[in-house]
């Protein structure tokens, strides 16, 4: 059965769920404060790259299923089912998150309810958040209406975003156990088609629904600081991360899965989640459960660093007069994500110390360009090496993991690729005469 929704925030995650719920069948209304991002999406273009959802946006808006407004009057006027999913950056000067945009939601909202509606919230929150949410409804919500607050993490991954959101591997759902609440049966129709695929559904309480979301991203950041700290004593002792991720990975207690040692993470989530629940445990007076989480961020940035020194390193101890070419801006393949990108970071970093930098990525040049004027861009993966003393791969795109030595032999002044995704074979360069080396290998 179709349901009339709306979604509050079209950035990533918003654009992704409207697309998706009216692929589902419902009638879908999104709503952002970003005119400009609300305009491009009428006209059935994604503001950001995200593999699919174009297909998924035109097809739906064609179909009469999905439409774009600013309007908050429109949108409490349209739906009972309200998915929230606005932006919760780390505050300036801290790891807290910032909610004002998760309030400004129910403020911008709850004045105009008139219905018995329901607000599912999709954005990573501190635990405890949806509490404060649901009291801050009830008190603007007019008489007649009532607006109840629920919370249902998302999972997606950018890159693998609509499949991701068509086809999670769970779904679940936070409600108020000290009320009665619609949010369950609202979420078995909306999620009808998912739930009906055999998709195992957990409805629990609020806070425990808030914290899946972070401790989820918790255990991943953990999962990849802890094989860059052994890639760390890899360097350090002679022997092959990447050979040990595998041997290790065989073990299905430990799986082969988010184990590739190299730049790190980072992107719009795990690296201020990790902070944010950091913040909120010190709040709860529980900061000592999460002191593990301050060195998984510090091995993290330490990837970084050592990044940058293998570079300067490799160039005899000075970067000045050097030119770099940089492959790879976004925070990961299949994405024009450049938020906290380790290889922006590096590339920013190396031309701070004397180098000159071009950087190429296939879809994040327009935001790299937006977040870090000074650089240069090149139009192409081959404009970029031309001339290039040293070519640093920072973010493993299909377009360089497929590299080979004869691509670039005739373009570069010196033969050095320095692989921080550990994406490339090194044996082919070496024996092609380039210098090679990965982060955590011989
Ligand atoms: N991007 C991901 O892969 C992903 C995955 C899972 C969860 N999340 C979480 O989802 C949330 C959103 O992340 P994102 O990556 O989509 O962020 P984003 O910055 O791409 O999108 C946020 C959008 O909200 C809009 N907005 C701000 N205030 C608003 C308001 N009052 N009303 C309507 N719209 C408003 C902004 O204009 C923007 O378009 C975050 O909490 C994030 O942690 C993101």
């Amino acid at each position: 059965m179709s349901v009339r929704l709306t979604v509050l925030g079209t950035g990533y995650l918003g654009a992704t769920h409207a697309a998706c719920m009216a692929e589902l069948g419902h009638d879908v209304l999104g709503v952002d404060v970003d005119a400009d991002k609300i305009a491009k999406l009428t006209a059935g273009q994604a503001p950001f790259y995200e593999p699919g959802l174009d297909e998924v946006l035109a097809r739906n808006i064609a179909a009469g299923r999905l439409r774009f407004t600013t309007s908050y009057a429109e949108a409490a006027a349209w739906g009972e089912a309200h998915f929230l999913c606005v932006g919760t950056p780390q505050r300036r000067g801290e790891n807290a998150a910032d909610l004002r945009y998760v309030d400004s939601v129910i403020d911008n909202l709850a004045p105009h309810v008139a219905n018995s509606a329901v607000v599912f919230g999709k954005s990573t929150v501190p635990v405890g958040t949806a509490a404060t949410l649901s009291g801050r409804a009830r008190a603007a919500v007019p008489a007649g209406g009532t607006l109840e607050v629920a919370w249902n993490p998302e999972f997606l991954r950018e890159g693998y975003a609509v499949q991701d959101t068509l086809r999670p591997d769970r779904l679940v759902l936070g409600t108020d156990t000290s009320r009665s609440s619609r949010a369950e049966e609202l979420a078995r129709e909306i999620y009808a088609d998912i739930l009906d695929a055999g998709t195992p559904f957990i409805v629990t309480d609020l806070a425990t629904a808030e914290m899946v979301k972070t401790a989820a991203n918790s255990f991943l950041a953990t999962k990849i600081s802890f094989i860059n700290a052994m890639a760390e004593i890899c360097e350090a002792s002679g022997a092959d991360i990447t050979v040990l991720a595998d041997a290790i990975g065989y073990d299905e207690r430990i799986g082969r899965r988010f184990l590739n040692a190299g730049l790190g993470f980072g992107g719009g989530c795990l690296p201020k989640d990790i902070r944010a629940f950091m913040a909120r445990a010190g709040e709860l007076g529980a900061s000592q459960a999460l002191t593990f989480l301050r060195e998984v961020d510090n091995v993290n940035m330490r990837a970084r660093i050592r990044m940058v020194e293998m570079t300067r390193e490799i160039s005899g101890g000075s970067l000045i007069g050097k030119r770099v070419a940089v492959l790879g801006t976004a925070f990961k393949p299949n994405s024009d994500d450049v938020r906290d990108s380790p290889a922006l970071n590096v590339a920013g970093q190396v031309q701070l110390q004397g180098a000159s930098v071009t950087a190429y990525d296939p879809k994040a040049m327009e935001n790299s360009r937006a977040l870090f004027p000074t650089l240069d861009y090149a139009a192409s993966l081959i404009e970029a090496c031309e001339g290039a003393d040293i070519i640093l791969v920072l973010t493993e795109w299909p377009e360089f993991t497929a590299l080979r030595p004869a691509d670039l032999d005739e373009l570069v002044r010196g033969k050095v690729i320095l692989d921080g995704r550990n994406c490339l074979d090194p044996v082919p360069w070496r024996a092609a005469g380039w210098v090679y080396r990965g982060l955590g290998r011989p």
